[in-house]
């Protein structure tokens, strides 16, 4: 971890009213001493549990609280636009609902809705309010509006009570800062090109061959890729494209046929290339100009092979590139992804098994196992595809990230 990664980022931390808004103090004292440029905003409550005066004296700038402050108006879109990222630490319950609502009625509330920067959020409550459904529900939507959420610790509560819920110590949310940061630039300068989604092979002007792929794997790893620093380019098969914070270029293509020379003519500038995408295998030889009519009993459809874009990449590639590729499989898994690997001459293929409930085309989670060529294969839990992207990413910097 680099451990200048704080050094000189524009850090605005909100306060909100816990009792665990006195680690606030320490919190601040450390980002700062990481070398953090460090603003303060405290909702009106949370000037119950720890003094303006203190933060305003550890954090070198004032602190604020109000939109309106003696007559004058504080600008929240400047400070939203000021800062390198956000921090909201502690959170409270209340102040999580009102996020995940959208509210506005205080300062922390204006800056957080006008802020471009990431946001972190540590959460602080009670056992009981920390697995309440509704704090659930607000977590998934705030985490869905791209919030980061630092991870809960486990301990002695206000309430007397040991259980979840404490705000993770000021030295673990410096670090997952710094994570970030770092993070952040370990893929810069790096160009990454990404097939996803489906192919649609056409049969006649209406109908098509095509498969159930969303295209959010591909998407997750390019969002993750570009949250790195990397230049993405994603070659997207017929499905959804859902907004994105930071948006990759997409090519748009159809058939498998459209995508190999989408590929093909990017593939030469880029530095990873991950094949993401489910391609058919086979097409109609000769789509029906018109739409076909029902007639006799039998429909003979000539099929004959796509060009595998893989393996085809993977004879071209030279000793920098790295092709990722991923494998779907029913039985014997492992040793047919390896098979597949060696191939298409992947550097690394990454695993899911249909075997696993949850994992694979069109769920929101995935459960992967990544092989690196040469080396042992590495099992994940199920997750979201955002975080199996992270994983995915991790993996490669990891194993090749000296050839980058
Ligand atoms: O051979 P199979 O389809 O199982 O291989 C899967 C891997 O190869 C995936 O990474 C997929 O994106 C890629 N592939 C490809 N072109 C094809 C078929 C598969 O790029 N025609």
């Amino acid at each position: 971890m680099s451990y200048a990664a704080l050094s000189g980022k524009k850090i605005i931390l909100g306060i909100t009213g816990s009792i665990a808004a006195y680690k606030a103090a320490a919190l601040t004292r450390l980002l700062v001493r990481e070398g953090a440029v460090v603003k303060v905003i405290m909702t009106p409550s949370a000037t119950n549990f720890i003094s303006p005066l203190t933060l305003s004296t550890l954090s070198r700038h004032e602190v604020q609280t109000q939109v309106m402050e003696e007559g004058s108006w504080n600008n929240h879109v400047a400070l939203g636009l000021w800062a390198d990222c956000m921090l909201i630490a502690p959170l409270t319950a209340n102040t999580l609902s009102s996020m995940a609502a959208g509210a506005c009625d205080n300062l922390l509330l204006a800056v957080y809705l006008s802020a471009r920067c990431p946001v972190f959020v540590a959460p602080a409550m009670d056992e009981d309010m920390w697995h309440h459904p509704s704090t659930n529900r607000n977590l998934s939507r705030i985490s869905a509006d791209g919030v980061k959420i630092i991870p809960v610790g486990h301990g002695e509560l206000a309430s007397g009570l040991t259980g979840e819920g404490r705000m993770a110590e000021p030295e673990d949310i410096t670090a997952f800062l710094q994570q970030f940061f770092a993070e952040g630039q370990s893929l810069k300068g790096k160009k990454v090109l990404i097939t996803a989604g489906p192919t649609y092979e056409p049969l006649d002007p209406v109908r098509f061959i095509g498969n159930r792929s969303s295209g959010k794997m591909g998407l997750s790893l390019a969002e993750a890729a570009m949250a790195r620093g990397a230049a993405v380019t994603v070659v997207l098969g017929p499905v959804h494209l859902p907004e994105t914070k930071s948006g990759p270029e997409v090519i748009r293509v159809g058939t498998a046929v459209e995508m190999f020379h989408a590929v093909e003519a990017h593939f030469g500038e880029a530095d990873i290339i991950i094949f993401a995408a489910a391609v058919a295998d086979y097409r109609p030889e000769m789509p029906a100009e018109q739409k076909i009519k029902r007639k006799g009993d039998e429909l003979m459809v000539r099929l004959v092979p796509n060009p595998d874009i893989a393996a085809q990449m993977g004879q071209r590639k030279n000793y920098r590139q790295l092709t990722i590729g991923f494998a779907l499989e029913t039985e014997n898994e492992l040793q047919h992804a390896r098979d597949k690997m060696a191939k298409k001459n992947l550097d690394m293929i990454v695993l899911n098994s249909l075997r696993d409930p949850g994992a694979g085309f069109e769920s929101d989670t995935n459960k992967i196992t990544i092989i690196p060529a040469g080396n042992k294969a590495e099992e994940y839990q199920l997750k979201s595809k955002s975080a199996v992207a992270e994983d995915i990413w991790n993996s490669i910097l990891q194993h090749f990230g000296d050839r980058l």
